[in-house]
This record gives C-alpha cells, sequence and structure tokens, in this order.
C-alpha cells in the first residue's frame, strides 16, 4: 500500500479515536465462570465480570441441551456447511430448521441465511426487482425505511443502488408521516415496500405493527403490485411477547416477510426468513446471500433446531416470564436509586441516556472496574446527543446479580455527574 493511501487510513481512524466512538479494541474473553445460582461470569484478564451487554436474552447460550444438539450435528455432519446449498446439497438439519422456523411463527415456509444481516440483504434487495427480469427496474418501486432502522436495512436499500426518488425515511415510528409519503407517491410506483424493525435495538422501542400493517392495508389498492411490510425482529424474538414471538405477538401486526436471527434470543447464530411459500421460493431462486454464500454450520443448526424447541415449549415459558420478572425487578430497583429511563418498554433493552460520547465512555469504563460489563452507544449508531448506556437484562441473572449492578451504576452515575 502506498503511504499516501496509508495516511487516508490513519486519518479515519484519527477521527473515529477523536470522537470516543472506537470499536475496535474489543474486549476479549478468555473464557467464562459458571457457579451454581449465578449467571455465568466473563473472564477477561483473569477477572470474572458479570454480563449486562448480551443479546442472549433468555440464557439460552449456556444451555446444556442446546449445546450438546450442536456437539452431535457436527458429529453428524462435519464442522462446516461443505459449500454453498445448491451446489453440496443442504443437511437434514438445516431444512428441519427450516420447518421449525416456519411453523413457530406461523408461516408457511422460511428461508435459512449466515446471519439476519445476510438476510436483510437479500429480502430488501430481492424485493425491490422488477416483476419479470432479474435486474432491478427502477421507477417501478418505492422502499419506505423508518428513519432509526438497523445497518443492516440501511445497507439492504444502499445495496439495491436505486435513484433517490425510490426511496423515502418516514420519521420514526410517525404513521402520519408514513400515510404522507404513501399518499403523495400514488399512481408513480407499482409496489411500494415498507420495511421497519420490530424492536429498535438502541432503545428498545417497540413498532407498533398492528398500526403500520393498518397503514399498509388501507392503500394496498393504491398501487398495482400492493404494499409489502417488511419486518426486522431481530431483538423481538425470544424475547419479547408472551410466548417469545416477538413484537408481532406483543403489537398485534403480521409482517408479509419476518426477518430474524438464532443469534440472540435463542442463543446460537445464523439468520432467517419466514414468509409465504411463493415468496420464499423467490428468494431461494434470486437471494445472492443465499445462493452464493455458505449457510450457518452444521453445529448452529442443530443448536439453533433445539433451542426453537425450547423457546416453543414449557421452558420457554418459564425462561420468558423469568425474564419479565427480571426486567421489572431491574427497572423498578434503579427508579428507586433515581434513574430515569430514555423510554418506557417492557423489552429487555433498558437504556440509560447520558447525552454526551464522554460521559458514557466513562461510565463503562467505571462499571467494568466494579465487575460489569455495559455497552457505550453513541454516533452514528444514535443521532448526536442521544448517547447512552445499553442495560439488556437476562433471564439468566439472579436478582442478587441485578441489586450489585444497580448499586454499582448509582455509584457510576454519581462519579460522572449523571445524577
Ligand atoms: C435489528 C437487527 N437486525 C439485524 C441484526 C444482525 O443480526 P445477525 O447478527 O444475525 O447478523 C442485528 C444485530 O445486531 C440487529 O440488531
Amino acid at each position: 500500500m502506498k503511504e499516501s493511501f496509508k495516511e487516508v487510513l490513519r486519518s479515519e481512524i484519527g477521527r473515529v479515536d477523536a470522537a470516543h466512538t472506537a470499536k475496535r479494541n474489543e474486549r476479549v474473553i478468555e473464557g467464562f465462570l459458571f457457579t451454581d445460582g449465578n449467571a455465568p461470569r466473563a473472564i477477561i484478564g483473569g477477572r470474572a465480570y458479570a454480563l449486562f451487554n448480551s443479546n442472549d436474552y433468555l440464557g439460552l447460550r449456556f444451555h446444556k441441551l442446546i449445546r450438546e444438539a450442536g456437539r452431535k450435528a457436527e458429529e453428524k455432519f462435519g464442522a462446516g456447511p461443505g459449500a454453498v446449498r445448491f451446489i453440496s446439497g443442504t443437511s437434514r438439519l438445516h431444512k428441519n430448521l427450516e420447518v421449525e422456523i416456519a411453523k413457530f411463527h406461523g408461516r408457511e415456509d422460511a428461508i435459512l441465511f449466515s446471519s439476519a444481516f445476510a438476510a436483510n440483504l437479500a429480502v430488501i434487495h430481492c424485493f425491490m426487482k422488477g416483476q419479470s427480469r432479474d435486474t432491478l427496474v427502477s421507477g417501478n418501486v418505492l422502499v419506505i425505511s423508518d428513519e432509526l432502522n438497523h445497518r443492516s436495512i440501511i445497507d439492504g436499500i444502499r445495496v439495491a443502488n436505486l435513484p433517490k426518488e425510490n426511496k423515502a425515511m418516514f420519521k420514526h415510528k410517525d404513521f402520519a408521516d408514513l400515510r404522507r409519503i404513501i399518499e403523495e407517491n400514488k399512481g408513480k410506483f407499482a409496489r411500494v415496500l415498507v420495511i421497519t424493525d420490530g424492536v429498535f435495538s438502541m432503545l428498545g422501542e417497540v413498532q407498533d405493527l398492528y398500526g403500520l400493517r393498518s397503514v399498509c392495508d388501507e392503500f394496498q389498492e393504491e398501487y398495482d403490485e400492493g404494499i409489502i411490510l417488511i419486518v426486522d425482529d431481530c431483538h423481538g424474538v425470544a424475547a419479547f411477547g408472551e410466548t417469545g414471538r416477538g413484537t408481532e405477538e406483543a403489537t398485534g401486526g403480521r409482517a408479509d416477510i419476518l426477518v430474524g436471527t438464532f443469534g440472540k434470543g435463542f442463543g446460537v447464530n445464523g439468520g432467517y426468513a419466514v414468509g409465504d411459500k411463493l415468496a420464499i421460493d423467490y428468494l431461494r431462486e434470486s437471494a445472492a446471500t443465499y445462493i452464493y454464500s455458505n449457510p450457518c454450520s452444521p453445529a448452529e443448526a442443530g443448536a439453533s433446531l433445539f433451542a426453537v424447541q425450547i423457546v416453543e415449549g414449557l421452558e420457554g415459558q418459564s425462561l420468558l416470564k423469568r425474564l419479565q420478572d427480571n426486567i421489572s425487578y431491574f427497572k423498578e430497583g434503579v427508579k428507586k436509586l433515581g434513574f430515569s429511563f430514555v423510554v418506557s418498554s417492557t423489552h429487555p433493552i433498558q437504556p440509560i441516556s447520558t447525552k454526551s460520547p464522554e460521559k458514557t465512555k466513562a461510565m463503562v469504563d467505571l462499571l467494568f472496574k466494579e465487575g460489569f460489563l455495559v455497552t457505550n452507544i453513541n454516533y452514528p449508531v444514535v443521532p448526536r446527543g442521544q448517547d447512552e448506556i445499553r442495560v439488556q437484562v437476562s433471564a439468566s441473572h439472579t436478582r442478587l446479580d441485578i441489586d450489585e449492578f444497580a448499586k454499582k451504576l448509582k455509584g457510576a452515575a454519581l462519579s460522572c455527574r449523571l445524577m
């Protein structure tokens, strides 16, 4: 590499460092400590840390039988998939997982991806394509996205490379704004895609999918090919809703295509989309990140299959109940200490507002010294001035874990003059 290009790279890294938003120096976890009755602790630099920043909402990541299912799958099918599915075939486990996750969501079919990020790239790109050709037909499709959607949705829209007239953003959770955009574009496009997160991962806010579905249905006949609702519910599924079916269950609306991950509430890894068989067949024929990229490993497929079955059963119900109890306990405890929350939510993401990258970093460092892991969330992940500490509650936390954490949180907030 030429020195002049290296200088460009150095300057970009310097800009991120100066803004206190660097992400490359991740904490290195050497292993986990398991003690009876406590949530697992991450071992970092020889010390044990309680995790309040994991998406493993039900604590399934360390579930003995799920790990065993992963090990058995690996023994039977090998460490990796060997090739993409259409070249070398697919394992029975991957097929069974598709059947199981489709059933879990009450849909006809499901398609697996290596990650939900890959699923979003595929779904958005493919549903923007023209009707009969494998090329984009600009002028045909309007994409309308909630302004705070996840990066994978933003990149999905970018990758589709549509002209700017074909893209619009509605104000966050603002259906009047969405309605205005749909109304203004009647007659200009054949099809509209409305895309949203179910749970917005930065604040744990929930999209009202019932309201969103109603808006889409209201204008369905105004566009030749209708309005398609795509929902990414990565943080909702296996975390939220009475039986863990996520935002659809919690708010009552139904997506045409629902994207999810096995890498959060289910405790494993890999992404998927569910919907009508026709839509999923179309994705199998056109989604580049499915056709030209490996699926998750056999171990991940086997473990995910077991994890879905657990969430569907009595154990899942009791873990979801325990998670809700822990969330209430945490919220009450922290409120008593004088904190207020950025949003009122019953989702396990409970963000504490700091409003400044410096204070966020100082708080996270202080909590780390006290043996707790939390995440600082800064621009560009959230708008400038909306910096926060993202606390994530899990079913694996004990009351003692939560009490200790709340106490240290208060100490750190006082030191940082947050309260
Ligand atoms: C809303 C949302 N969508 C998609 C993803 C990507 O999930 P995966 O890790 O399966 O790619 C994430 C993960 O951060 C997310 O929060």
